[in-house]
């Protein structure tokens, strides 16, 4: 069961901290992000997905969370989330928190208990290696399972096969509690009103579990709690395996860098947080291959279909933007095409619809640098992400109309540069990139068949990698879309017969259109989406 708001939704991800300071202190907070609601619903957006906000002493931006039932006072209150829920609902968008259900803060009071000993209240609350320390220096990293970082203790869901003797299996009585305790969290802010979850590290609560048979089964547990307790919610899984997370039974998988190739075949192009071995699809250069996506994707679209949605995201909060490396934003509009029609949940990355930069020389801020970090496939991830994560640019003024504070206040910098795109400015030009985003949401929400339950076929002769073409279909109804973000001018025969032909949004883009066969001819950053038959 799905929820039925969910199949026609496009979510929008907010970082809390730099999305619209209320107070004056340099952080964005809960009642800013309110007074932007309007906005947020001008694009066109269902849902908005936010970063952790709960007490934290943030070594890791909010995901080392100190206590789950309550939001950190630098974003507000308990009253502010509420708030924000329902004057969200009233224009008709969801609010989804992130889950961070693997791992808490050291400081978490859990942690802090867990660490006196085995005999206190939480003893095996974490997965405890080795007691020998120095109890008044505390433990350190050689003592406990770290999830992420050092900061960042594993909780103890249990092992799936056990191999040493500090290990415990899932049935022991801590991973039994924690499982408990995770469902008295989620129910606790789903009786405030929000309509679900995305989950941090959604694979990694049961350790040593190959072929994930145990993850699956706890989450699919969950699942059926909800769908029995609040069948509105959703659960959106950071796991970038969409099979694997579909049937741990997530709504939604976001496909982005790790356990996959594809996200980063389209669109790390060497520039920001995370480097990749080639050239990738999205860039100026043309000299990116669609297939490692075209396969994968397919093949993980196949299987997850009827269970499970795949969401490619704009961006996010741990890695460069579609603009990343690109002279100027509108060089981007390829790949905004592309992923407002694809199959799934489209999500936004706050600013992206703007083209905000990644600044690369934003200082480190609150353990945004990836360093010593073992990817889930295995590898080291070294990274900076302090650029993808700077405040929202609001209007030309002071601190991009972010906030009032003290320029040195704030939580990261704004960007200086003379020809920053902001909300007010492109509120006011038909053409900008906010207006062309909010085109695309409409135009997807008008086309079932572009939307996420209709097909997708790709249509480039096996080698062809410029342009990319697909259809979308729903029954009788057919999109024919095409983009070329490359440089330069790229031809293609299709093998469709096309007898009628409606353009809906084209830039750039010749087709020669009969009843035997459509070429099309596509020059530097363009893209096409036409109704056809
Ligand atoms: C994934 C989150 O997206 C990232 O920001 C965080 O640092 C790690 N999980 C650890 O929670």
């Amino acid at each position: 069961m799905v929820p039925d708001w969910l199949p026609g939704s496009v979510i929008y991800q907010i970082y809390p901290q730099s999305f619209n300071d209320s107070n004056g202190d340099g952080i964005g907070d809960l009642p800013g992000i309110e007074e932007k609601l309007d906005y947020v619903a001008s694009l066109g957006v269902d849902a908005i997905w936010l970063n952790p906000c709960f007490e934290s002493p943030f070594f890791d931006a909010g995901y080392d969370v100190a206590d789950y039932y309550k939001i950190a006072p630098r974003y507000g209150t308990n009253a502010d989330m509420a708030r924000l829920v329902e004057s969200a609902r009233a224009r008709g968008i969801r609010v989804i928190l992130d889950l961070v259900p693997g791992h808490t803060s050291i400081e978490h009071p859990w942690f802090k208990e867990s660490a006196k000993g085995p005999d206190n209240e939480y003893g095996d609350c974490y997965i405890w290696k080795n007691r020998s320390y120095d109890p008044a220096e505390g433990p350190t990293e050689a003592n406990y399972l770290k999830s992420f970082s050092p900061e960042e203790p594993a909780l103890n869901y249990g092992y799936a096969k056990p191999s040493e003797p500090w290990q415990q299996g899932i049935d022991a009585p801590w991973p039994r509690r924690n499982r408990e305790e995770l469902r008295r969290i989620m129910a606790f802010w789903l009786d405030m009103g929000v309509s679900g979850f995305r989950v941090d590290m959604a694979f990694s609560l049961i350790k040593n579990d190959p072929g994930y048979g145990e993850t699956n089964k706890l989450w699919t547990d969950i699942r059926s709690w909800l769908e029995k307790e609040y069948p509105d919610a959703v659960l959106l899984a950071e796991w970038s395996w969409p099979e694997r997370a579909a049937e741990a039974g997530f709504h939604l998988d976001f496909m982005i860098h790790f356990h996959k190739e594809s996200y980063k075949s389209l669109f790390f192009n060497g520039s920001g947080t995370l480097p990749y071995d080639g050239p990738c699809y999205f860039d100026d250069r043309g000299e990116g291959t669609p297939w490692i996506f075209i396969r994968e994707y397919m093949e993980q679209w196949r299987a997850a279909r009827g269970n499970g949605y795949i969401s490619l995201p704009t961006a996010n909060h741990d890695f460069q933007r579609l603009v990343c490396g690109r002279r100027d934003a509108d060089r981007a509009r390829p790949a905004w095409v592309f992923l407002m029609t694809q199959p799934g949940i489209p999500t936004i990355y706050y600013r992206d619809e703007i083209g905000m930069r990644f600044l690369e020389d934003a200082p480190p801020k609150e353990g945004s640098t990836f360093t010593g970090i073992t990817a889930p496939n295995g590898g080291a991830v070294e990274g900076e992400r302090a650029g993808t994560r700077t405040p929202m640019q609001w209007t030309p003024g002071k601190n991009a109309g972010f906030s009032s504070a003290p320029e040195k206040d704030l939580y990261l910098p704004v960007d200086k540069a003379p020809a920053r795109p902001d909300v007010e400015s492109q509120e006011r030009d038909p053409d900008s990139l906010l207006n062309f985003v909010r085109l695309l949401l409409r135009i997807r929400k008008e086309n079932p068949a572009l939307g996420a339950d209709s097909e997708i076929e790709f249509l480039n002769p096996e080698g062809v990698d410029y342009p990319l073409a697909y259809l979308r279909s729903d029954g009788d109804s057919r999109f024919l879309v095409a983009v070329n973000p490359a440089g330069g001018k790229r031809d293609m025969a299709l093998d469709i017969p096309v007898s009628g032909f409606r353009s809906v949004l084209a830039r750039g883009a010749d087709p020669r259109i009969s009843a035997e066969s459509a070429v099309l001819s596509m020059e530097p950053f363009s893209y096409l989406v036409a109704e056809i038959s």
